[in-house]
């Protein structure tokens, strides 16, 4: 074994030491983007790992020039062999990190201030881990305060924060129970309800939104202040969850144009 395999090797071993410390409570970032976008929203990320340096510097340089300084001195090189053993499905980006999940009262003070500028988005019982994180993704963007879910899907899993390219980090994201839901004025979408097209969403709203399989749930629906449409033809019966939030949050307005 030359002295740079040697090098590698003892630094993977370390990695994967340091990984399995870390691992009990910390969120995985699955991938360049969700890395790049824990580090530009301050989360603490205790370990980040790539299977080829060089290639994600590179990537870097193309997508994310701010973040190469802290890349090269962050990410430790380990074997591909070894990232698979960490990682059930390694991101084609070869890239997988650790970071601190952030404090559930702090997430939890954040959804529930007041006067609050901007929507919480909450999803009613959610069953797919793919919409989750595209809605905290679009709720990042939109600069929405939070998203809560109800029901008992995690929406820090793994998946969900693969799907929302790290930006979990950049809005608050909790689980509640419906009777546990931050104070605000309560707008429900549903096919039935009211076109939103002719009213104001207000920046104090609750959006909910129902699940895939079944909508807004008789419980959410009896608490709600209106019940709102979006605009729709006749014989489809629906939008995918997410794409809903989504012209939601734009008909509330977003975030303020530079
Ligand atoms: C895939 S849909 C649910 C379909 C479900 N089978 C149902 O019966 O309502 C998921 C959620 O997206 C929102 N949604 C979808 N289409 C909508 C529309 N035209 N107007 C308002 N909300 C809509 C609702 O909140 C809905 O509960």
């Amino acid at each position: 074994m030359n002295e740079t395999t040697a090098d590698a090797t003892d630094a993977a071993t370390a990695a994967v030491r340091r990984w399995a410390e870390a691992a009990p409570d910390a969120v995985l970032l699955d991938g360049f983007h969700a890395l790049k976008h824990a580090l530009r929203f301050g989360a603490r990320v205790h370990l980040a790992v790539a299977s080829d340096k060089d290639a994600v510097l590179a990537l870097a340089a193309d997508l994310a020039d701010d973040l190469v300084g802290e890349l090269a001195g962050r990410l430790v090189e380990i074997p591909a062999r070894t990232l698979r053993e960490l990682v059930p499905r390694v991101h084609p980006t070869g890239v997988a990190a650790l970071a601190a999940a952030p404090g559930r009262q702090e997430q939890l003070d954040a959804l529930a201030r007041l006067p609050r500028r901007s929507p919480v988005v909450v999803l009613d019982n959610p069953r797919n881990l793919g919409n989750v994180g595209a809605v905290v993704r679009l709720a990042a963007g939109f600069g929405a305060t939070g998203v809560v879910t109800t029901g008992d899907l995690d929406p820090w899993h793994p998946n969900a924060v693969r799907a929302g390219a790290g930006l979990h980090y950049a809005t608050a994201v909790a689980r509640l129970p419906v009777d546990g839901l931050p104070p605000g004025p309560l707008y429900a979408l549903d096919p039935e309800g009211e076109d939103i097209r002719s009213l104001a969403l207000p920046d104090d709203a609750l959006l909910a939104f129902g699940s895939e399989r079944h909508g807004i749930s008789p419980e959410l629906r009896a608490r709600a202040d209106r019940l709102v449409a979006l605009p729709m033809r006749p014989q489809v019966s629906s939008y995918n969850l997410a794409t809903s939030v989504a012209m939601a949050l734009f008909h509330w307005g977003g975030p303020a144009a530079p």
